[in-house]
């Protein structure tokens, strides 16, 4: 695979598609990292496109496919592309809320040939997973959970930790055990899209932190190898970037539900680009080519800090998108870095979450859908 430094040969093809099929989602979570402006997308991509697509990235040499969303399961050829994914020979994973997962849906999907199944609960509790996803769907989830176990998948399941969900997180251990997961991701909210508006209200304390972790260990120690943890400092905490993506046009190809390809989820927020759409390119070229995709592969575009570090190959300069958010400009280090020259941005947003006497970041949250209305709404934890 290439990396930064290797901009004279041609680089390795994806390994990753994912396949955003919709951005309609029955749920309107609060850290959703799709598009603020979600609503306007309604140009989905037909069956025949989404299936041209899976064969040409197959081609190109991708052999792990995400169906995911918003939620796909609102999608009625689901099943259709998965069996067409199976039988292109993907390791097929379905992301999902589980609202809509009815049990001969299930048994559609295991005919064509899901692999594996990512379950998303916002919290352990009805009152905290609903009031956090806007709707009532905890019984739901539960039942689907109990059902996707049954029917003999493996399961990930997954929750997003955040300032108004971390102290619960011996009953979000509890809930995985009960439900016989083999993998729980406990997946601190990366601030993007809806999440980056929200920062102030999710952002946790340092105390709440420690806390989690602490129990996070306690619990890997007690359960052995019955169940992986996986629990990863949120990026503000931390002082060196995350290797986004793996590096920018490395691995990861993500199609938008209207066939825009993008480099990763949120890049279609950055200015200045034009990102491609695989109903008029090629994958190939999309891949190969487009500005969309070698912008920021290997390390020519680089500038100090990032040019100069030894860790540009490890973390190939933090992520553009979070560089963008913060600083203005994506070419910048991401200021999650202590040499970037913003890193006290990034501390101040932490420090400010601190002040719980704050009535800009108590429990006050803006949720997707009121956003046009400047509602806010007050969450019971
Ligand atoms: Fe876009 Fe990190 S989320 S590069």
């Amino acid at each position: 695979m290439t990396g930064p430094g290797d901009n004279n040969t041609r680089p390795a093809g994806p390994l990753w598609l994912l396949a955003e099929l919709t951005y309609r989602c029955p749920l309107h979570c609060v850290f959703c990292y799709n598009p603020v402006d979600y609503k306007t997308n309604t140009n989905e991509m037909s069956t025949a496109e989404w299936k041209d697509t899976m064969k040409q990235a197959r081609v190109l040499g991708a052999v792990q496919l995400g169906f995911s969303g918003g939620e796909p399961l609102l999608r009625e050829d689901l099943e259709e592309l998965v069996a067409y994914g199976h039988e292109l020979g993907y390791y097929t994973n379905l992301i999902t809320s589980g609202i809509g997962l009815k049990p001969a849906r299930l048994d559609a999907l295991k005919a064509a040939g899901l692999d594996h199944i990512q379950v998303s609960f916002q919290d352990a509790t009805q009152a905290a997973n609903d009031a956090l996803s806007d709707t009532k769907t905890f019984a739901r989830k539960l039942e689907i959970a109990t059902a996707v176990k049954a029917a003999g998948w493996p399961m990930v399941l997954n929750v997003v930790l955040h300032r108004l969900n971390l102290d619960h997180i011996d009953s979000i251990i509890e809930l995985a055990v009960k439900l016989g997961v083999e993998y729980l991701e406990l997946a601190n909210t990366q601030y993007y899209g809806w999440a980056f508006q929200n920062k102030a209200a999710l952002i946790p304390t340092h105390e709440q932190l420690k806390h989690a972790e602490e129990r996070v260990a306690a619990w890997r120690e007690k359960l052995g190898n019955s169940m992986k943890l996986l629990f990863v400092v949120p990026d503000y905490f931390e002082k060196t970037p995350k290797p986004c993506m793996s590096g920018w046009g490395n691995v990861f190809l993500s199609i938008s539900p209207d066939g825009t390809a993008l480099p990763c989820q949120a890049a279609r927020m950055l200015p200045g680009f034009e990102f491609p759409n695989v109903k008029t390119s090629t994958v190939e070229h999309i891949w190969y080519e487009s500005d969309g995709f070698t912008r920021y592969r290997g390390d020519a575009w680089m500038k100090d800090p990032c040019r100069t570090c030894p860790d540009k190959t490890k973390d190939y300069g933090g992520c553009r998108c979070q560089a963008y958010l913060i600083t203005g400009d994506a070419t910048n280090a991401d200021p999650v870095c202590r040499k970037s020259p913003d890193h006290e941005k990034v501390i101040a947003f932490v420090d400010a979450a601190q002040r719980r006497d704050n009535p800009n970041n108590y429990l006050k949250v803006q949720k997707p859908e009121q956003q046009a209305l400047a509602d806010t709404a007050e969450v019971p934890v």
